[in-house]
């Protein structure tokens, strides 16, 4: 299977490098870097592909937003036909407006595919560019993902960094999905383009079944990578909680803040997930999650 993707993406390269079976070919802005990293680039006036995945955002440009993807698909649609199948990768940030508190995390607000978009300023653009491809492609797939992560990319990593602000809102709960699942469910989209889908409906989140808070991804990590962590880390873990605790059991619980991401075209779909929460994605040893690979 030969795929073109667009954009040298991190889903991209874990596609190039992970899947034996498929042949990825890149566009870039940078095509020296796709070199660099050994990674084939694309010739689409001569290629043959089986698939294209979109993984490029849209841009502000003022009003109006850039997008350098569409040159691309629209000369391998007149030149491959129209039943190369495309899948754009979009975000669930389309629903941050929907945000909530609740007491327990089952009621916290339900978004999937059928949920009108509620997005904040960063959300508003994906929505436009999703309306756009629509427009110009009816027949496209897109696929909203949650929180992206896998090897080289993921809360570990930003610890590294000493970027822990992500995780300080402890009440949050966020739905990830890790780039092995996101990628098997764009490849079964790109097998199941031609069957019956309504076109209407070739929407579908990507998203883990099992969402945490960032206090038990926190404590997760604390316990599973802690001690190997604090060696490699510039940002300790919080040296406050001891592995194997709660923290501060003492304290009252902090409520559930965020919005739960579903989908009801994926039990249709019938794509197992690999990672069902992001414990078991970063429940892998240290070393194949701190580098990309
Ligand atoms: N990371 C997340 O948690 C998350 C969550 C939901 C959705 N998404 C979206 O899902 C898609 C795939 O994610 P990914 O993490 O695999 O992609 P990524 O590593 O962020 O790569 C996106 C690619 O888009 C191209 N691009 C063009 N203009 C850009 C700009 N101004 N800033 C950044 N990239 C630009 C770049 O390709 P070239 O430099 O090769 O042109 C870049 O490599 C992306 O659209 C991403 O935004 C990500």
């Amino acid at each position: 299977m030969h795929i073109l993707c667009i954009g040298n993406s991190f889903s991209g390269r874990y596609l190039a490098r992970h899947f034996n079976s498929v042949t990825v070919s890149f566009v870039s802005r940078d095509p020296d870097l796709l070199h660099r990293q050994k990674l084939r680039v694309a010739q689409p006036d001569r290629d043959r592909y089986d698939g294209i995945l979109d993984c490029v955002p849209p841009l502000a440009n003022g009003d109006s937003i850039e997008w350098y993807s569409w040159p691309v698909i629209r000369s391998c649609l007149e030149r491959q036909g129209t039943d190369l199948p495309l899948v754009h990768i979009s975000s669930t940030s389309v629903f941050e407006g929907c945000q909530a508190v609740a007491n327990h995390i089952s009621d916290l607000p339900q978004c999937d595919e059928a949920t009108p978009v509620k997005p904040g300023l960063r959300g508003a653009r994906r929505v436009a560019l999703e309306t756009e491809l629509r427009r110009l492609w009816p027949a496209s797939w897109i696929v909203r993902s949650c929180g992206l992560y896998g090897p080289g990319r993921n809360a570990l990593t930003l610890l590294t960094k000493a970027a822990p602000g992500f995780l300080q809102a402890e009440e949050r709960v966020v739905n990830r999905i890790h780039v092995h699942d996101l990628l098997g469910i764009c490849l079964a989209l790109m097998s199941a383009y031609g069957s019956s889908w309504p076109t209407a409906e070739r929407l579908l989140h990507a998203c883990d079944q099992n969402p945490v808070r960032n206090r038990e991804l926190l404590q997760f990590l604390q316990d599973t990578h802690g001690r190997h962590l604090q060696a490699l880390s510039t940002t300790r873990l919080d040296p406050e909680i001891p592995a194997g605790t709660t923290g501060n059991a003492a304290g009252p619980e902090p409520g559930y803040q965020g919005y739960l991401v579903q989908s009801c075209r994926a039990e249709r779909l019938a794509v197992p997930l690999r990672y069902g929460s992001v414990l078991d994605g970063l429940g892998e040893p240290l070393e194949d999650l701190l580098t990309e690979t």
